[in-house]
């Protein structure tokens, strides 16, 4: 019984590889962006598929999909519930399902094949399949339970548990389950998943996620145990700096359906409900800030296996919460991913016993120890080492970090906590710790489970470095929610970071998941007059709203989502917010100009301490809300265009102009200065459009100024930074942002990498040059926004970006920019047709590129300084290239376009 899906899928896959000397094969298969996803709520699913070809130049000129409920019967065509039929087409992502409707809690089993431009017919893919979750509320039979201590604040984690039997030869189980708080669930004493800090984070009284697990390989004939432990986490802990607990409720409960389906079509749930009974456990204490304390003696081994003694295990109270706001689960939830060893056991200057795992990770430390019952280790985390080489964790603010394991003396006991998580790279203990052993330790990195998608590398190993700050940036906060940051109290969903952010995330990994997760609650969180958290889930109340490049996450990450991907559903399902978020500032607006209310502005600019001669970077918070008010009119209009919504692109169109002469009026002196000087002034207003084409060089100059005045540094804060070196690139100072980009002193990226550090500070200067800290209470090492640099070395240096016409790689663009003598730059990316790379060198004068266009895409690629000079292609002249169109000189480039296919370029460089 066991795997007896996974046996069909691959059994399929062997039967379906293509035949020797085919060319063309389909892979990849994804529903609503996952492989084989459990527990899709959509009523029709989009399927996409990835085109293999040996050749150049392939496009998709036909499909048919066919799906089933019999993996087996499908493969011969018969029991099909919908066939598309040879649609004529060259999508192949996100086609929607048109069959008959689908059925809950049901297994569809799909395949695709293709035909190309050369007339190359694949065989039928592989299997895949999705499953579809409960669709209706209703079909929630289960009941909340919870324990009769529920509502202690503060208290051991409850366990539950209950034994059925099966009374058939079992063919699925499909275990639905989600709870107010955190849960573990076991089966017969084994795990249930893979999944952390389940059910995550949403705005639980809208939106509650349930998972969907296939748990046929765990189930028994006969007798079965089902359990579940709980945690407070986001539910009952402490959330956000005032000190507050129990946001959403007092009460722990838990939801349980478990549907098992017998050979014969026969049905039994077993649902949580007045029969369950419960206790504790060894989770005495957890809270996501604070850590975990266990005690190992209330261990109850064999709590959820059928011969367990329960007898003192008291009954579960029912409580009538409801199941209105119940969704499936449609992104990755976090896991367990990379582990670290200790790299150096220190002893520090004050004599603490500290651990450093050489990398500022989110997740826990797993550790396998003995000790004498009764006695303890407490693990307490930190990011940083002080100036004296002291353990430091001041920048916590309230938050503990602390991990308390009480031993039961029974030799080597393993433990890794449960309902917490910590960001750390030093651990210093206390306790029982005599003889420490660090091989005894690892430190695990846990986040939600997102694949790789792009690599990006250079020739120089600080930037190198800067790439692997900004991995690990994203890594440790992207936890369910984009957090701000992992450790101090206050790992919340700020809109501001997570728009800065977006676009750099979608290159390193696949976000399409996890934000549209994200963003349906950044909808759901906006208020009745449109405004938008500061944070969401919002748990700072509706007070805390409105603020510019805060608020326009609301248009900015569902636009650039629609350019990553291509995904119009994303701005379909988001359109009403982003129109209320720019009717919401219209309203807000006189005379067409928004100047009021409350702004962070551009958060942690160059401020210096002494500033006697003033050259704190300030820039006017209304001006900035201006620029950010036309920036989201001009995605409204874009938004409006894509999904053919006439009246609002004129309508929004006219407001723009409006917005942009309002701006003019009240920011720019009539010789085309600025009110206020700043870089990131001229940088929003240069990036957004918003001077008229006669004013543009002049103020791309007057930047340019204020860069080198400042001695080639940037002084920009969040809201400025990520356009910062875009728009140097755009007017033609590409030389200007490489000084920036490599500029190894305060304020610069490269400052945080020259001081040791492995993640995105918060601050451009966390750690000052005298070793001493800034401001504790602020001062976070693992913060992402300034990652967004990450963008501009891609798209830019490496030279990968998408053609906006034809978003999410359908059509690419190919144009690197070397510069700041680097000799070597590649960027690779999986993109939804596949994997697409620009890779150059310069080795004595001469330019190498290679670049890799998926089937089905094109590319216009761009060479630099090649106009005039003789560049070939893997040893041919480029004119006698056949995949590649019209070359045609564009100053010192030329361009063309490309078909699929794998190229390798060289010509002696001009620069
Ligand atoms: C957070 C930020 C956030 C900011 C608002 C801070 O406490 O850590 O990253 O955007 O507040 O300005």
């Amino acid at each position: 019984m066991r795997n007896y899906y996974l046996g069909i899928v691959l059994s399929c896959t062997i039967m379906n590889l293509p035949a020797a000397g085919q060319t063309l094969s389909v892979t990849g298969l994804r529903t609503e962006y996952q492989k084989n996803p459990m527990g899709i709520d959509a009523a029709a699913p989009r399927l996409s598929w990835k085109i293999n070809s040996s050749e150049r130049n392939v496009m998709q000129r036909a499909y048919q999909i066919r799906v089933g409920t019999d993996s087996a019967a499908l493969l011969t065509g018969k029991s099909v519930v919908w066939d598309s039929g040879t649609q004529q087409s060259d999508a192949s992502v996100f086609l929607r399902y048109a069959g008959s409707a689908l059925q809950s809690n049901t297994r569809y089993y799909w395949q695709v094949k293709v035909k190309d431009n050369q007339d190359h017919e694949s065989a039928w893919s592989a299997v895949n399949s999705w499953h579809t979750g409960l669709f209706n509320p209703a079909e929630w039979s289960a009941q909340w339970i919870t324990s009769s201590m529920a509502d202690t604040l503060v208290g051991p984690s409850p366990i539950f548990r209950k034994v059925f039997s099966t009374e058939g030869r079992v063919k699925s189980a499909m275990l639905y389950i989600t709870a107010h708080g955190l849960y573990e669930a076991q089966l017969n004493g084994k795990r249930v998943g893979q999944d952390h800090l389940a059910p995550g984070w949403t705005s639980y009284e809208k939106r509650l996620l349930y998972q969907s697990y296939d748990v046929t390989g765990l189930l028994k004939n006969g007798q079965n145990a089902i359990g579940f432990t709980l945690g407070d986490g986001w539910y009952r802990g402490y959330l956000a700096f005032e000190g507050k607990r129990g946001f959403y409720g007092k009460h722990l409960s838990g939801l349980v359906q478990l549907v098992v389906e017998y050979t014969d079509g026969t049905k039994k749930v077993i649902n949580s409900d007045q029969s369950w009974k419960y206790s504790t456990g060894p989770v005495r204490f957890s809270d996501l800030y604070n850590g975990e304390v266990y005690d190992a003696k209330y261990e109850k081994p064999g709590w959820s296996t059928v011969n367990y003694k329960d007898a003192d295990w008291k009954n579960v109270q029912v409580i009538p919460a409801g199941k209105e706001a119940l969704e499936s689960s449609i992104s990755p939830l976090a896991r367990k991913h990379e582990e670290f060893s200790v790299v150096k056991l220190i002893k520090t200057p004050k004599g603490e016993t500290v651990l450093d795992f050489g990398q500022n990770v989110v997740g826990w430390v797993s550790f396998k120890l003995s000790g004498k019952a009764g006695t303890y280790i407490q693990l307490e985390h930190g990011e940083v080492l002080d100036k004296a080489g002291n353990f430091y964790d001041a920048n916590l603010r309230k938050a503990k970090q602390h991990v308390k394991y009480i031993f039961k003396g029974s030799g080597l006991e393993s433990y890794e906590p449960h309902f917490t998580y910590q960001g750390f790279r030093y651990v210093k203990l206390t306790g029982n710790i005599a003889k420490i052993d660090p091989s005894s330790f690892k430190a695990i990195a846990v986040y939600s489970d997102m694949d790789p998608t792009g690599t990006f590398k250079t020739s120089n190993p600080l930037l190198n470095q800067l790439q692997h700050n900004i991995q690990w940036g994203q890594k440790g906060n992207f936890m369910d929610v984009p957090t701000d940051c992992p450790q101090r109290d206050e790992r919340l969903g700020w809109t501001g970071d997570a728009q800065v952010f977006f676009r750099t995330a979608a290159f390193n990994m696949d976000v399409a998941g996890f934000f549209t997760k994200w963003m349906k609650d950044v909808a759901s969180d906006q208020l009745a007059n449109g405004s938008v958290p500061f944070v969401v889930p919002n748990v700072l109340g509706e007070g805390a709203a409105g603020s510019t490049g805060w608020g326009d996450v609301a248009t900015i990450i569902p636009w650039n989502m629609y350019v990553a991907y291509g995904d119009q559903q994303i701005l379909a399902t988001q359109y009403p917010s982003m129109k209320s978020w720019v009717d919401f500032m219209t309203g807000k607006s006189k005379n067409d100009l928004w100047n009021t209310g409350f702004h962070f502005g551009d958060w942690l600019f160059y401020h210096p301490e002494d500033d006697n001669d003033g050259r704190a970077a300030i820039t006017d918070k209304y001006l900035i809300a201006q620029a950010f008010y036309a920036h989201s009119t001009q995605l409204l209009i874009n938004s409006a265009k894509v999904l053919g919504k006439k009246a609002d692109e004129e309508k929004y169109t006219e407001l723009l102009d409006r917005i942009k002469k309002a701006f003019l009026k009240e920011y720019i002196t009539p010789n085309g200065r600025m009110v206020s000087g700043s870089q990131t002034a001229y940088v929003l207003a240069l990036n957004f459009d918003m001077l008229p084409e006669n004013l543009r060089q002049q103020a791309v100059d007057f930047l340019v100024t204020n860069i080198e005045s400042y001695g080639n540094h940037l002084t920009t804060g969040f809201l400025g930074t990520p356009y910062l070196c875009h728009v140097l690139t755009r007017f033609g100072r590409t030389d200007v942002a490489y000084k920036l980009l490599l500029q190894e002193t305060y304020p610069s990226w490269l400052y945080p990498v020259k001081m040791g550090a492995t993640t995105i500070w918060e601050r451009w200067d966390g750690i000052k040059p005298d070793g001493s800290f800034q401001t504790t209470g602020m001062n976070s090492f693992n913060h992402y926004a300034y990652g967004a640099i990450g963008d501009w070395m891609y798209r830019v240096m490496a030279g990968l970006d998408t053609d906006e016409s034809a978003p999410g790689y359908k059509k690419i663009i190919i144009s690197p920019q070397p510069g700041g003598k680097i000799t070597h730059a590649a960027a690779q990316l999986e993109t939804l047709y596949g994997l697409t790379v620009s890779d150059w060198k310069i080795e004595n004068g001469v330019f190498k590129l290679k670049v890799v266009i998926p089937p089905n895409t094109t590319a216009k690629i761009k060479l630099p300084g090649a106009a005039g000079t003789m560049v070939t292609e893997s040893g041919t002249a480029l004119k006698n290239i056949k995949a590649l169109g019209k070359i045609s000189n564009q100053g010192n480039d030329i361009e063309f376009n490309a078909g699929s296919g794998t190229y390798q370029f060289e010509y002696a460089i001009k620069l």
